[in-house]
Order: C-alpha cells, then structure tokens, then sequence
C-alpha cells in the first residue's frame, strides 16, 4: 500500500475570541486527492478496509482490488470460534493467520472478528451452559488474543449481544444466561491478553437512534463508569435503500462517551440510491472525529453474503461501481482529523512469570503467569508433570486478602477467596511424564504473589 499525501491541514480558529479550535480538519484540494479508498481515508488519519476470505487470496483479481484500495481487513469467518477452537482446547490458527499475514504484507490494520458470538459457536460450546461455558468462552478469549497479541488493531471482542425490537435488552443465548456480566468478563479477558489491542462491542440495527442502540450506549456509558476496559463501538450498518436520518449524530453521542466509533461490516442494496447511501454513511463518519474507520463487508458483489443484492463497491467482474466513486468523493472531501487513541486502560504492571521447578517422579509443578490491572488481574496457570505421567491434579494458590476469583476456566475452584484449590477439568487430568497441561481464572482485588502449589493424584 502506498503511503498517502498528508491533505492540507488548516487550523480552524474562532474569529471572535481567536481561541485555536482543537480538532484540525484535513481539506484536501484536487491536487491532493488521492486515487484510492485507503489512501484517501488515511488523509484524516482513518482507514477503509475490507472483510476478505482465506479462501479468496488466490484469486488474482480480488487480490489485486484488496492490495490496491484498502488499508485495513477484517476476517470474514477465520478467526470466529468455531474456525478457531474447533475443540475445545484445541486450537487453529492456519486461516486466520493467512488473513492476519495478508493484512501485514499489505501494511494494513488488522480487524480481529469476533470474539464471542452467540453465532458460529464450536458444536462442542453449543452443547454447554453455565459456568462450564463461561469458563470455556473466557478462556477462548484469552486464547485466541493471546495468539494475536501486538498485531491486531481492534478485536470484536462481543458481538450482537442485544436483542432486536424495543426491548433495549440483551439477547437470550447461552452466553447471556451464563450471567449478564459475561460481556464484561470477556472485555477484561480480552485486555489482560493484548493490551494494545483496542476493543469493540460490535452489532447492527444500531445504526440510528433506536431502542437497541440505546441499550448498547447505556452498557458502553456503564462500562465507562465503572472502568470495564471498552475503546470502540462498531456499527455494522447492513443497510437497505436508505440511511437512517440519524446515523451521524448516533456516532457522534457514542463518541462523546470516549470511545471510537467504526463502521464495520457495511454494505447496501443495489438500487438507485446505493451510491447516496454509501456517500451518506462515508459523509457521516468523516464528520465525526472519533470515527476511525470504514470497512464494507467484501470486495466484490459475488464476494457477499447477501447473495443476488450486489451491496458492495466492485462488481463480480472487479470494476468499480458508481459506489466506489462516490465514497471515494467523500473520503476526498475530507473531514476532522481522526485522533489516534490508544487503549485507554492498560494493566499497571507488566506480565510476570513465577520459576518453575522440576517435579519428582509422579509430582507435579505449577507456574503462574499474572496479567495485572488497577483491580484486577488474570492468572494463567501451567501444570508441568515430572518423570513420570500424572493422573489427575490439584493446584493450589493462596489469594491475598481481597482478592476474589471471578471466573475459571479449564479447572474447578474449591472457593473464590483464601487459600484457593483448582481441581482438572475431565480433559485435562492427564499429563504425560515431562508434558504440562494449562488453566486460568480472572479475578478482581490483587493477584496471587506465591508460587502456587501442586499435587498429583
Ligand atoms: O466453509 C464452508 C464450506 O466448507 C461449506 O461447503 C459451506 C456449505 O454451507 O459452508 C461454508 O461455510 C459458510 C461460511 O460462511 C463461509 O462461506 C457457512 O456455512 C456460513 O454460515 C458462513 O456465513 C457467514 C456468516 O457470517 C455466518 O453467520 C458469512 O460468510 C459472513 O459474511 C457472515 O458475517 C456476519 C458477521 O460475522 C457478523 N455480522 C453479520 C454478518 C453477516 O451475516
């Protein structure tokens, strides 16, 4: 990818009081207009990206359109729970890392998608409930940020979690009846696992103000209250024949909560006004300064899930559409400049990693690696087994006071305060001689600073 002219940047003052307005504003004149959808977005400091498929990379003209216009992708399907952790604890990163390299060798943003979804769960998640799925899906989180860790730019760590209608609620689904704080758990999760990595609660129908978008602002605005670890809200916006008359200033009242807004999954049916509506949408999120970022939800129309309505830029033979040029207009346009916010909270100390010994025969050892924040932390734990094989295990670890486990994941809790024993789970009993099994919790108060203990048996 090319790197992009920086646009003119004018300084925009108060004539009266001659006080300097702190946002800038990238206008950028013909000479200046860039040629390319990613090229342009980055003018302001945004991107334009595209979901791609693994299965796509080979052919030559979608490849060519990705690699010449966009500046950001996002995983159709890769790196969904079911591609990703087919079962359980058994982890597959090969196509979602044919995406995240593509994504690197073209210098572009990566988008992780999706964390937990009640959708494209594993068949093996979708058999469980309770606290055995709350375990699970807390630490596929961990899990898969970790494998990702440094390199994705925002993870979809919730996705469409709120139910349709008026409700303004939650949606029912086995996740949500594992307790409503589960998306809270999974946003702490996801932060203690990449720290840099800026984390959205994703959905749709919430692209105007509607009783659902509401219900998603009045989470995000809790979660800002109560320091749960949220930076972006993602607005799907699968659109019909129109945009909602409200689109921007719903972006705008998420964005004066403190988080950035993304257009994530966009796309628009074809009809006489697809071109107005994808000029509308890309207008809407150049006018809001914490709008990072656009991305449509494929290349070309053969390429999209919505089969027959041809909702994307390209046309199935790769030419652009009058869509393209007009979301290229508006991307050339300009607009404040997109403010690059890191996470806003990132954990207070570094990562540390208790010595492990070297078990006896028939023992066992475990080491703690502790990811901390201001009032939390999760501890992931490996089980080492010495010379000879271990049937069965039970770690011991020592919570100072005010310190309680909130969730665990791959072992059993005997309490969640004091002196704390966490039992193998039926899949993870067995460590051949030299070999390690792993488990973790996440918990709120300090955490552990002794060496846990194990025995064997
Ligand atoms: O890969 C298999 C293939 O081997 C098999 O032959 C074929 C038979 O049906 O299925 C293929 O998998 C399909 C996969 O797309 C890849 O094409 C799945 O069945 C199909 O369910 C899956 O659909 C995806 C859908 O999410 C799943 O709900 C779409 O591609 C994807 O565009 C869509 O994306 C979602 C976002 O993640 C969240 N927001 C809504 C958006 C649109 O539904």
């Amino acid at each position: 990818m090319s790197i992009p002219k920086p646009g003119r940047v004018v300084l925009l003052a108060s004539a009266a009081a001659a006080v300097v307005v702190a946002a800038s504003v990238a206008v950028i004149g013909p000479a200046d207009a860039a040629s390319t959808l990613g090229a342009s977005a980055a003018q302001t400091g945004r991107y334009f990206g595209a979901a791609i498929a693994a299965g796509k990379l080979g052919d030559g003209t979608y490849t060519g359109i990705l690699n010449r216009e966009f500046n950001s992708v996002t995983p159709e399907n890769e790196m969904k729970w079911d591609a990703t952790e087919p079962s359980q604890g058994r982890f597959t990163f090969t196509n979602g890392d044919r995406i995240l390299n593509q994504g690197i060798s073209m210098g572009a943003k990566i988008r992780g998608h999706a964390l937990l979804w009640h959708q494209q769960q594993p068949s093996w998640a979708q058999g469980l409930s309770g606290s055995a799925l709350r375990n699970a899906a807390i630490n596929h989180v961990t899990q898969v940020a970790t494998h990702y860790k440094g390199k994705i730019y925002a993870w979809d760590v919730v996705n469409e979690a709120f139910a349709d209608g008026g409700s303004g609620g939650r949606r029912d689904s086995n996740l949500q009846r594992t307790g409503n704080d589960w998306i809270e758990a999974a946003f702490r999760a996801a932060r203690a696992a990449d720290p840099a990595a800026k984390l959205c609660y994703n959905d749709y129908n919430t692209d105007g103000v509607n009783a659902k978008s509401t219900g998603v602002y009045n989470m995000v605005r809790d979660f800002k209250s109560r320091g749960v670890p949220i930076d972006c809200v993602g607005f799907q916006s699968h659109l019909g024949t129109s945009i909602p008359g409200d689109y921007q200033a719903n972006l705008q009242r998420f964005a004066d909560l403190g988080v950035e807004v993304q257009i994530t999954e966009l796309d628009v049916a074809q009809g006489g006004n697809q071109a107005n509506v994808y000029a509308a949408v890309t207008r809407a999120c150049m006018a809001v300064s914490r709008c990072g970022g656009i991305t449509v939800w494929g290349i070309r129309d053969s390429d999209s899930w919505r089969t027959g309505e041809n909702p994307l830029l390209f046309d199935s033979s790769g030419n652009k559409k009058a869509a393209y040029t007009s979301v290229l207009n508006a991307l050339n346009a300009g607009g404040p400049t997109n403010p690059t916010t890191p996470p806003t909270t990132v954990p207070t100390t570094p990562p540390t990693t208790s010595p492990t010994s070297n078990p006896p025969s028939g023992a066992c050892a475990a080491s703690i690696t502790l990811n901390s924040w201001n009032g939390g932390y999760v501890a992931n734990i490996r089980v080492t087994a010495g010379s000879a094989a271990v049937n069965g295990w039970t770690v011991t670890v020592a919570l100072p006071s005010g310190s309680a486990v909130t969730n665990t994941w791959s072992a059993t809790n005997s309490a969640t305060t004091g002196t704390v024993s966490f039992r193998n789970v039926s899949y993870n009993g067995q460590i051949p001689a030299g070999g390690n099994a792993e488990f973790g919790f996440q918990g709120t108060g300090a955490g552990p600073t002794a060496t846990p203990t194990c025995s064997a048996g």
